[in-house]
Formats: structure tokens, sequence, C-alpha cells
């Protein structure tokens, strides 16, 4: 089982989108899903048809305040293969709330270790839906998770959040989670009649070189309207170039998951 935060400090990114898509692509190939909505606005969970106005206790909220078991919160999708961990408005006060616990950072970590060990836990892969911040929601899922992607809006001032984020990372794995690896970087909402969009692809490539994926996601209307009909593009209009940009995605992403385990 595999920890995969979706993570990009900047808001509208496409981090929700990424994480709902790549789940659905996932899941179609008869991999085991489960999505963790971990941004309080609820996005992932409403956007895979379940409701953010549910009662907090069932939601990742309780997991994480101590009430409840990570088994206990899950949530079937009516997708097959596809499972979900709820967000709700809530999640906002956790902050708050665990200010006196001094290691209130390994909380989600430590659910999902007892979680694997107890042997309920069949999935392949878990994708985390961060919130668009660096705040403590973020990094209780890079201590958690064993690899990160990050969506990268190919827009102007894209580049330099990223070197924040970088930083951010590189901290994180010195003092709190040293086997954290990134997965890649991808490029999204790129628009191929602007400039500036291929623009802020070459910088990526040439900075981040084969960290990022070749796979470009590129804006469209689709993706957007999408999320409310509760469903992945992948099924709302499995034919449009937005799911077309995703299901190479999900070929790329599995592709580089043999690739290395085949280096190893
Ligand atoms: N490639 C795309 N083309 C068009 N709209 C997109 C695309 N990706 C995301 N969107 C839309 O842009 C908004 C922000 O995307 P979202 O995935 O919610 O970003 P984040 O989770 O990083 O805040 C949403 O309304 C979403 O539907
Ligand atoms: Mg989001």
């Amino acid at each position: 089982m595999e920890i995969i935060s979706i993570i990009n400090q900047k808001g509208g990114v496409g981090k929700t989108t990424t994480v709902i898509n790549l789940a659905a692509g996932l899941s179609q190939q008869d991999k085991k899903i489960l999505v963790i909505d971990l941004d309080p606005q609820g996005n992932a969970t409403t956007g895979l048809g379940l409701s953010n106005v549910e009662e907090s206790s069932n939601t990742v909220y309780g997991a994480l305040n101590g009430t409840k078991e990570i088994f206990e919160v899950i949530k079937n999708t009516k997708f097959k293969n596809l499972d979900i961990i709820t967000s709700n408005v809530d999640l906002s006060g956790l902050e708050v709330e665990t200010a006196d616990d001094a290691n209130r950072a390994f909380i989600l970590k430590a659910k999902l270790t007892a979680y694997l060990n107890s042997s309920k836990g069949f999935y392949d892969y878990v994708l985390i839906d961060c919130p668009p911040s660096l705040s403590l929601l973020t990094v209780m899922a890079l201590v958690a998770s064993n690899s990160l992607l990050v969506p990268l809006q190919t827009e102007f001032f894209a580049l330099e959040g990223l070197t924040q984020l970088m930083k951010t990372i590189e901290r994180i794995k010195i003092s709190l989670n040293p086997d954290l690896g990134i997965r890649g970087i991808l490029l999204t909402m790129y628009d191929k009649r602007n400039k500036l969009s291929s623009q802020v692809e070459k910088e990526a490539r040439d900075y981040f070189n084969k960290k990022v994926y070749s796979t470009v996601i590129p804006r469209n209307v689709r993706l957007s309207e999408a999320p409310s009909h509760g469903m992945p593009v992948l099924i709302y209009d499995k034919s449009c170039p937005g799911s077309k940009s995703y299901f190479n995605f999900t070929d790329e992403f599995i592709n580089q998951e043999t690739t290395m385990g085949s280096a190893a």
C-alpha cells in the first residue's frame, strides 16, 4: 500500500481534480484505491458524489481527533474499487484543538500505520488530497506519505510557489519523514494558445528534468463540469481531451511504478 499526497500550497492548481481522476483511472485498472480528503472544503468528497455536510465524527476529522479508527470512517463511493474518507468544514478546527499535542504532526501517520497493521488495509494506493496551505493538515499528510505528487498550473508565479514547497518538503524530510520521495510534478491547465503555458513548461522541465511527467493536462471545460455531477471526468465524459490526458497520466503513473520497482 503506497500512500501518496497530492500537494501544492496554492489553491486552484488542480490537486483535487488530479486526485479524483487518478483515483478513477487507477480503479478502472483494478487497483484498489482509498482517497483521503484532507481539505476542510471537502471538494474531493463532493466531486466523488458524497456529502460534505455529514456528522463530522464519520469523516477524517473523527479519525484525527481520536474518536474513530481509520476503518470506521471509510465509505464506499458508487465507483468500483474506489473508497473515500470524507471531510467537512469542522476539520479546519483541528489545528487549534490539537495545539497542546506535541506529536500532532504524527496523528495521521499513526492512524494509517495502525490500520495497515490491523490487516484491514487492502488498498493498492491511498491518495491524500491536501488543503491549499502548508498548515498542520499538510504537514500531517507529508509525515504520513511515502511519496508526493505536485500539480503545477502552467501560469506565471507557479514556479515561485514551487521553490517554497520544495524547501518545506526538504525540512520535513530532515526532521519528520526521511523516506519521503517525490513521484513527480504534473503540469495542469495547459493552454496551448497561450505562450506562457509553454514557457512555464520549458522552465519546469529545464529545472526539474525527469521529475516532470511527460503527460500534460490541458485546460478543458469538461474537467470543471464533472465535479458538479459528483463524478470523475473519466466517467462523466470519457472521450473529452481532459479525460484522455488523465487516462494517459494514469498509465504513466503505473509504468513509473514498474520502473521504480525494477530499479530497486
Ligand atoms: N485542466 C483543467 N481544465 C479546466 N478546469 C480545471 C482543470 N483542472 C481543474 N479545473 C477546475 O479548476 C478549479 C480548481 O481545480 P481544483 O482541482 O479544485 O484545484 P485545487 O484542488 O488545487 O484547489 C476547479 O473548479 C476545477 O474544476
Ligand atoms: Mg482542492
